[in-house]
């Protein structure tokens, strides 16, 4: 007997800084998230994020995507070896690749991803960006974040979980305005996987894997 309490176990996707992963792990090492981030895994051999998981000790694997290899092969590839980390919840956290229904059937109702806008506005990349550029010629008053579950390819797309507006102010520019969308991104990404950790899905996967 270890003595360690069973809690829900998240692997984690990044592609650069990882500035989520770690509002995730610092949560979790203060206890304010009753979950363990167990792996990390990254397309992008270079992504910081890969070090702040080395920082806290949690092991980071690269899964690069080859130059024309088919989609489908790389995402069977990768959920094999995910599911090697037996999560409870994938949590997508600044992922730049689009998974198929190779990747997303292994972890089905599972994968959750974060987006620095509010749902249906500016899917894909460079949103905040995009949402200052509509700011300026008046077609929007406000941005938002917002993290949903990921049942298939849509980008940015699926049931929202959480999500929260962003105030643009008049003077911003793109830094202001992306700290602060990137700080209601961590605080409200973290919310979010609490309220998913309070589902009870550990029993549910025992009873898939004795199957
Ligand atoms: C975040 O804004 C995320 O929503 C977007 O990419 C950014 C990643 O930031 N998809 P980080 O790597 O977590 O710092």
């Amino acid at each position: 007997m270890t003595g360690d309490a069973i809690v829900p176990r998240l692997v984690v996707l990044v592609s650069g800084n990882g500035s989520n992963l770690q509002a995730i792990l610092d949560a979790c090492t203060c206890g304010q998230l009753a979950a363990r981030v167990v792996g990390v895994f990254s397309n992008r051999g270079r992504a910081y994020g890969l070090k702040r998981a080395e920082l806290a000790g949690v092991p980071g694997r690269v899964c690069q995507m080859k130059k024309g290899r088919p989609r489908r092969e790389y995402d069977r590839m990768l959920a094999e070896q995910v599911s090697h980390f037996r999560p409870d919840w994938v949590v997508l956290a600044g992922w730049m690749r689009i998974l198929t229904s190779a990747f997303l059937d292994r972890f089905l109702d599972r994968v959750v991803n974060l987006h620095p806008a509010l749902p249906g506005q500016f899917p894909g990349v460079n949103a905040i960006e995009r949402a200052l550029d509509a700011y300026r010629k008046g077609e929007i008053g406000y941005t938002g974040v917002m993290v949903h579950l990921v049942p298939d390819e849509g980008v940015d797309s699926g049931p929202v979980l959480f999500s929260e507006r962003v105030p643009i102010m008049p003077n911003d520019d793109l830094k202001t305005l992306e700290a602060r969308v990137h700080a209601v991104e961590h605080r409200l990404l973290v919310a979010t996987i609490k309220d998913l950790c309070g589902r009870d899905v550990t029993s549910e996967r025992a009873d898939l894997e004795g199957e």
